[in-house]
C-alpha cells in the first residue's frame, strides 16, 4: 500500500538548534569568564558524572566543519545562542574577541546559504551577575537589554532573526525554585522574580531593537505543554490540569500577549506562599507589563511532551523536580501540592518523556487561536527532539547509529505540525533539537539528542540514521 506524501508549505523552514554552553567549549578562551552553568557544574552532585561544558563539542574551534555538516543536511536555518559571558566577561565591558567568534560563525552560515537564527539568552548568565542576585535582581533586565543592543551593533548587518529568551520557565522556576538548574536555588519568590525580570528584559530588548531596525524579526521561545486531566469529568483532575497549564504556559503567554499575569495562578500561589506573591506584586512596577507585551513577530514553541494530571493521589507520586543526581529537587511549581502525574503507557524516550506527537498539534492550534493569530504573530517549533540510548557501530570504518526510534519521532512530530497547518495554523518552521549530541544540562553528556553523533573522545561527528532521514525529508520537503 502506498500513502500519498504530504508536502510542507513553501514558506516552511527546516532547521536544527543548539545552545552556546551546550556545544561551544572553549570555556576560558579569548576572554570568556564563568557563567552560572560553569559555576553550577562545579557543585558536587549538580551534574551527572560531574560533567561540564569546558570542552563540550568543541564547536568554538570546529564550527566550520559543523557548518559543512548543516549544509550537507540541507538545513535552511540554524538556531544557536550567543554566550553572554563570552561577549561581556563578568557582565562587564564588551569583549571584541568574544564577539568575533559569532561574526565568524554567522559569516560561515551565510556563505553556506543557511539563515542564522540567533537566541540571546539560553541560560548562561555571567556568574558575576548572579553574585549580584542574578535574575532575581531587576538590574539584570537592563543589563540584558544592553547586551542585546551590543549584539545587534555587532551582528545586526547580517542577522535578521532575533530570539530574546529561550524557555524562561526553565531559567526561572527550574533554576531558582526547583534547584535543578543553575544557580540551583530553592525559592518561590526568586523563581517568580526571575520570571518577571526575564520577561522585562525580553520586552525592553524587543522595544529597543525594533526602534533601531523595524525590519528585524523579533520573538521569544517558550517551552509549552498540553496538560490533560486524567478524568475529564473530575473537578479535581480538571483543576490539576488548570494549575499546570497556568504555571507552565499561561504564566508566560499571558504577560507576553495580554499584558497581565494570570490571576488564578497568583491566587494558587498566594494560597501556599502569600509572602512570595506580595513581594512579587510589589516588584512588578507600573508600565512593566506594557513593555513585556510589546508585539513580537515570532513565537517559538518548544515541545517535547504533554502531561496527564490528576488531583487524586492514585497513580504516581506527587510531582517533584526531575533531578538526575541525588541532589535535592523541589517542585518547580510553587502551587503543585496535590497534583499527580499519570503514566499513559506511551512509548518513552531516554529522558522518560512520553512520545506524544498529537499533543503538538493541539498545542499549536490552541496557542495560535488564543494568542498568536490575534496578535499576527507567526509560530515556529523552535525545538523538538528526543534522547535515546544510541549505540554507535563501526561498519567498514564508518560510524553508524541506527536510531530508528528518533527517525520515527521526527516524522511523527513533523506530521503533527502538518496536521496543525491543515487546520489553518500558521507554522513557519521546525528546528530539530539538537544538531549535535551535547551537554544536556544536569544530565551531562549521558543523554544524546543529536541527529549527529559526537564521539566525545575524538570529537568525531557522524550523521545518525535519523540525520539521513531528516536530510531526505528536507530534500523532498514532504513526509
Ligand atoms: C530545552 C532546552 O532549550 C535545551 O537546552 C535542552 O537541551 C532540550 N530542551 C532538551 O532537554
Amino acid at each position: 500500500m502506498t500513502t500519498a506524501s504530504r508536502a510542507f508549505p513553501q514558506n516552511f523552514l527546516f532547521g536544527a538548534a543548539t545552545a552556546a554552553y551546550q556545544i561551544e567549549g572553549a570555556a576560558s578562551e579569548d576572554g570568556r569568564t564563568d557563567s552560572i552553568w560553569d559555576a553550577f557544574a562545579r557543585v558536587p552532585g549538580a551534574v551527572i558524572n560531574a560533567d561540564n561544558g569546558d570542552v563540550a563539542c568543541d564547536h568554538y574551534h570546529r564550527y566550520p566543519a559543523d557548518i559543512a555538516l548543516m549544509k550537507d543536511l540541507g538545513l535552511q536555518t540554524y538556531r544557536f545562542s550567543t554566550s553572554w559571558s563570552r561577549v561581556h566577561p563578568d557582565g562587564g565591558p564588551l569583549n571584541p574577541a568574544g564577539v568575533d567568534f559569532y561574526k565568524r560563525l554567522v559569516d560561515g552560515l551565510l556563505d553556506a546559504g543557511i539563515l542564522p537564527w540567533l537566541t540571546l539568552y539560553h541560560w548562561d548568565l555571567p556568574q558575576a551577575l548572579q553574585e549580584k542576585g542574578g535574575w532575581a535582581n531587576r538590574d539584570t533586565a537592563d543589563l540584558f537589554t544592553e547586551y542585546a543592543l551590543d549584539m545587534h551593533d555587532a551582528l545586526g548587518d547580517r542577522v535578521n532573526v532575533w530570539t530574546t529568551l529561550n524557555e524562561p520557565w526553565c531559567s526561572s522556576f527550574l533554576s531558582y525554585t526547583a534547584g535543578i538548574h543553575a544557580p540551583g536555588h530553592y525559592s518561590n519568590l526568586e523563581g517568580m522574580l526571575a520570571s518577571h525580570h526575564l520577561l522585562l528584559g525580553h520586552g525592553q530588548a524587543v522595544r529597543e531593537l525594533r526602534a533601531r531596525d523595524s525590519s528585524l524579526d523579533l520573538g521569544i521561545t517558550l517551552n509549552l505543554t498540553v496538560a490533560d486531566p486524567a478524568d475529564a469529568e473530575s473537578p479535581r483532575d480538571l483543576d490539576a490540569a488548570r494549575r499546570i497549564d497556568g504555571q507552565f504556559n499561561r504564566w508566560f503567554l499571558d504577560p507576553v500577549f495580554r499584558g497581565a499575569y494570570p490571576s488564578d495562578v497568583l491566587d494558587d500561589i498566594r494560597a501556599v506562599d502569600a509572602d512570595a506573591v506580595a513581594q512579587f506584586e510589589a516588584a512588578v512596577k507600573p508600565g512593566d507589563l506594557e513593555v513585556i507585551s510589546t508585539p513580537i513577530d515570532a513565537l517559538g514553541v518548544n515541545y517535547y511532551h504533554g502531561e496527564l494530571v490528576s488531583g487524586v493521589p492514585a497513580v504516581s507520586p506527587a510531582i517533584s523536580g526531575d533531578a538526575p543526581t541525588d541532589r535535592v529537587a523541589h517542585s518547580p511549581f510553587p502551587a503543585a501540592d496535590g497534583i499527580y502525574w499519570h503514566d499513559r503507557q506511551l512509548p518513552q524516550t531516554a529522558m522518560h518523556w512520553d512520545v506524544q506527537p498529537e499533543g503538538l498539534t493541539r498545542l499549536l492550534c490552541r496557542v495560535s487561536s488564543e494568542y498568536a493569530a490575534p496578535a499576527s504573530t507567526v509560530l515556529y517549533v523552535t525545538e523538538n527532539g528526543a534522547a535515546y540510548d544510541d549505540i554507535a557501530v563501526n561498519e567498514d570504518g564508518v560510524v553508524r547509529v541506527h536510531d530508528a526510534e528518533r527517525s520515527t519521532f521526527v516524522r511523527e512530530h513533523l506530521g503533527a505540525i502538518l496536521d496543525a497547518i491543515d487546520t489553518g495554523v500558521d507554522v513557519r518552521g521546525y528546528f530539530y533539537w539538537s544538531l549535535l549530541d551535547n551537554f544536556e544540562w544536569a544530565w551531562g553528556y549521558e543523554k544524546r539528542f543529536g541527529i549527529v553523533h559526537v564521539d566525545y573522545l575524538t570529537q568525531e561527528r557522524s550523521l545518525k540514521d535519523s540525520g539521513f532521514e531528516y536530510q531526505r525529508v528536507i530534500a523532498e520537503r514532504a513526509l
